[in-house]
């Protein structure tokens, strides 16, 4: 085992930290006991997670004294739906779930934005626990108490924000996750560092494709969610400031809704997605190239995409992926909101002037790379 790593997230009286590192879970079930006052444990687990990792959650929930109550869900996007939020909902009221108990969600982001809907939603709010199992919602999905389904109109757009009251994050857990979800997961890393931290991003850049294992993806992990914490901590309900945390985001969620089915793993879509935030704002000339040269440059040393020409799920067309941003919920007044970049680690918020423009970006992106 080694050092565990608590990250405090400072929201008033819906404060709560976030533990991370190998050895979390066991550690962090003594801080379970009481978000079960009846000594029951609802989890809504991942499939996948619970073959590989039941075995030990169920042992530690047991040493802690609490019975687990499981609810098993096939992760991915087809779980985040309003069938699969009815499902969970109707599922926790027959297990006769309280407002004074909680829900757990153990799995990855997926399974958190679920879970985290529906704890939002029964009977108008009982607790909410993260466990998450893959390195995105480690680093950034379980943090923050964003939540929420997909629809017939795109991705993540009903919800509710629905703070947890814990957030376990084991490292060890990662140990059965595909490489390319590790990756994946490891975009949001590199996110914070692109967003507001050159510092955190140096290290990665000198870490390299080492900055992917071990202790120094635990540091790097804890620094992503000491990054979020701050911004989530300052705008809670993304009136301003938290909206740079979609840095890679417009961009990534177009190729997400038109890509084949099942083709793409949305980290791909945002690692992709910042080297065109970078890119594009070095076309509007506020960002030097040599800045979006060192996001490529990183990006494909630890094996992410770094265009939209290398994303699997195509072929995508530019006219419609900035259809697709043009129904982003982050947009004001009918025009597209980009998250740009002057420079590694000072990224801001703007309107896109030029929807035209920005089309003819995508195309030559596309068919360059
Ligand atoms: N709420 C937020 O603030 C926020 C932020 C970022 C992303 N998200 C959402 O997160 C989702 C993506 O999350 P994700 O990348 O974790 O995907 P995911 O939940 O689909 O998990 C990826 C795959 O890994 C499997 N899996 C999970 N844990 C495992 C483990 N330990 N071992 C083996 N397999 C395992 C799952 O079954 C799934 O097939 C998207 O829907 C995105 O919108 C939410």
């Amino acid at each position: 085992m080694s050092e565990l790593i608590t990250v405090p997230v400072a929201l008033g009286e819906r404060s709560y930290d976030v533990i991370i590192g190998d050895g979390a879970l066991e550690t962090g079930m003594d801080r379970l006991g009481p978000l079960c006052p009846r000594r029951r444990a609802f989890i809504a687990a991942d499939a996948a997670a619970l073959a590989a990792h039941g075995k030990r959650l169920r042992a530690g929930l047991n040493a802690a004294g609490l019975e687990p109550v499981i609810f098993e869900i096939e992760g991915g996007e087809r779980a985040k739906t309003w069938t699969g939020v009815e499902r969970l909902v109707e599922a926790l009221l027959e297990a006769g779930i309280e407002r004074s108990e909680c829900l757990i969600a153990f799995g990855g982001g997926t399974i958190g934005d679920l879970a985290g809907f529906a704890a939002a939603v029964t009977k108008r709010g009982v607790g909410f626990v993260q466990i998450p199992t893959t390195l995105l919602a480690q680093v950034d999905s379980s943090v923050g108490g964003k939540t929420g389904i997909n629809t017939a109109s795109g991705k993540n757009l009903a919800g509710a924000f629905h703070q947890p009251a814990l957030v376990i994050a084991d490292t060890g857990l990662l140990a059965s996750l595909p490489e390319r979800e590790i990756r994946a997961g490891y975009a949001e890393i590199a996110k914070a560092g692109l967003i507001a931290d050159a510092e955190l991003f140096a290290r990665l850049e000198s870490a390299g494709a080492g900055a992917l294992t071990g202790d120094a993806l635990t540091r790097a992990a804890a620094d992503a969610v000491a990054f979020k914490a701050r911004i989530v901590a300052e705008d809670e309900r993304e009136g301003g400031v938290r909206a740079l945390l979609n840095l890679g985001h417009t961009f990534g969620h177009a190729f997400e809704a038109e890509a084949a089915k099942g083709a793409l793993v949305h980290g791909e879509a945002v690692a992709a997605g910042m080297s065109l935030a970078f890119r594009y704002s070095v076309r509007l000339g506020v960002c030097p190239q040599a800045e979006a040269d060192r996001v490529d440059a990183h990006l494909r040393a630890v094996g992410l995409p770094a265009s939209g020409a290398e994303l699997p799920g195509g072929p995508y067309q530019a006219d419609r992926l900035v259809a697709r941003m043009g129904s982003d919920k982050k947009n004001r007044g009918g025009a597209i909101t980009l998250i740009l970049a002057r420079a590694v680690g000072e990224a801001y918020i703007t309107p896109c002037e030029d929807a035209a423009d920005l089309a003819a970006f995508l195309d030559e992106d596309l068919r360059t790379g």
